[in-house]
């Protein structure tokens, strides 16, 4: 379809899609809101769902299903073996990435610890873009190490680089030959990279950076979770590859890698993921640790339903009007805040908005989690849930001091064809609020901190009563039971 264009306004966003099914939203008074945030620990990942108005945590497992998506869920097969649900699914990755040898497992760091379990040797480097948080863990549980070596420029806040996502060519071969081929694991390039703003590596980069490894025989490794972004930004922003379908992008892009894995949950559409092996060596290589970790090896843990659902995702997942509407909508916020000054991520990646914490919050020292502290801020200031995307989500080095994050974000996750324009409103005018009463916020520490992936656990407290006096503020403006 052709993008539809508006009479007297600009660049407004369109849901190319009509809402066939709902769920009911309750946005709770500010006083209660401030009891929910410190009952979870000052951590967005243990508010409750029912507390929440705008659930912008992330994209994972959380994009609305078609009607297509659905209705295919009645077909799925249940058997233990064998089932028909997978050889469809398998036929459809066959038929989009060109590779015939699948691996299921039920979500994508599942594949993420088979992957390091089957190439991670202690003190080995995983080279890649950028780490995503479980790719790492899983990485550095078995002794590995990761190498990031995305370009200088994809961690500077505010740009217009089309793809920030690139990795240093230059800085890539050097590390090779440094380190030694056989002191690298693999290396792994992730699509639409998470951590600094849900931002696009180019077809051309990955090519390039392919080729590198392939020069030393080291395997290469595709994070496709936030392909369908990436494919997106490719056609829309790599000038030799406008006039290719995204379709054909996709198949070019699959032809650069040996592995390809991904979260069913983000590409996809429903819950589960798997692993893509071109290789029939490596494949088998890989095969028993299936039924050991995920499940056997026709399911892998998934749900048949879901298996179905996602078959159908996969094609809606390369259709141009269903995958234009994240980004369309992050652009949307992160330009009009951007516009009112509010240190935005630039350009809108895919994924979500991201705020640049650091300079949003300059008044709080890194080792004070301003992310953080800025993610419980926006769910006290209008019942907004993000996610922390800094230093919180980082571990800590291996001798024990804190590894400051190179990006200190607050994400705004668009899940996709879940929000309208004006929800999207509302989260830019609180954001507005907040960025003008910035001063309110203070820091967070930790009371208890978990070893492992302490963000989706670890207990925090404020240093202060902030808290306290930011509600104060907010119900001065807006009353109490907003
Ligand atoms: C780029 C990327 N890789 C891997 C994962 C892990 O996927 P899952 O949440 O399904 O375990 C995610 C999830 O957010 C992701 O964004």
């Amino acid at each position: 379809m052709p993008e539809i264009k508006f009479y007297k306004k600009d660049n407004i966003p369109m849901e190319m899609h009509k809402v066939k099914i709902v769920q009911q939203l309750t946005l709770l008074p500010t006083k209660d809101r401030l009891v929910k945030i410190r009952e979870a620990g000052y951590n967005t990942f243990k508010l409750h769902n029912g507390d929440i108005f705008m659930d912008m945590l992330t994209d994972s497992g959380v994009n609305a299903m078609s009607d297509n998506m659905q209705s295919a869920m009645l077909r799925a097969d249940d058997a233990y073996a064998g089932s028909e649900t997978f050889y469809r699914m398998n036929k459809k990755l066959t038929e989009l990435f060109g590779i015939e040898y699948f691996l299921p497992a039920h979500q994508g760091r599942a594949c993420e610890n088979i992957l390091a379990m089957r190439f991670v040797k202690r003190d080995s480097y995983a080279v890649m873009n950028y780490h995503f948080t479980t790719a790492k863990a899983h990485i550095t549980r078995l002794g590995g190490l990761v190498e990031e070596l995305v370009k200088e420029e994809g961690l500077v806040s505010k740009s217009d680089l089309p793809f920030k996502g690139d990795i240093d060519l230059v800085r890539l071969e050097n590390f090779i030959k440094e380190k030694g081929r056989e002191n690298i694991s693999f290396l792994r390039i992730e699509a639409g990279t998470n951590l600094i703003g849900g931002q696009p590596i180019s077809y051309e980069n990955m090519r390039q950076a392919t080729n590198i490894a392939k020069k030393y025989n080291i395997v290469t490794v595709l994070d496709a979770s936030l392909l369908q972004d990436n494919l997106y930004f490719i056609k829309t922003r790599e000038e030799s590859m406008k006039d290719k379908s995204i379709k054909e992008i996709l198949r070019m892009i699959s032809d650069l890698f040996d592995i390809i894995y991904f979260s069913g949950r983000k590409f996809g559409f429903a819950r589960g993921g798997g692993i893509l092996v071109r290789d029939e060596e490596m494949f088998h290589s890989m095969e028993d640790l299936v039924p050991m970790f995920e499940g056997f090896l026709t399911y892998g843990g998934m749900s048949v339903k879901e298996m179905e659902a996602m078959t159908v995702g996969f094609d809606e997942s390369i259709e141009f009007d269903v995958i234009s509407q994240g980004p369309q909508f992050i652009k949307y916020a992160v330009d009009e805040l951007d516009k009112y000054g509010v240190p935005m991520i630039t350009p809108g990646g895919g994924l979500g908005a991201h705020i640049d914490a650091k300079e949003f919050l300059n008044h709080i020292p890194q080792e004070e989690y301003p992310a953080g502290a800025l993610a419980c801020a926006m769910y006290i200031c209008g019942g907004i849930r993000g996610m922390e995307r800094g230093t919180l989500s980082e571990e800590r080095n291996r001798d024990g001091s804190e590894r400051l994050a190179s990006m200190e974000l607050l994400r705004l996750a668009f899940p996709r064809r879940v929000f309208t324009l004006s929800q999207t409103e509302y989260v830019i005018d609180r954001v507005k609020w907040l960025y003008d009463h910035r001063d309110l916020v203070g820091g967070l520490r930790f009371i208890h901190e978990p070893k492992t992936l302490r963000f989706f656990t670890g207990i925090l407290e404020p240093i202060g009563d902030w808290p306290e006096r930011l509600a104060k503020a907010y119900i001065e403006e807006f009353g109490l039971d907003q």
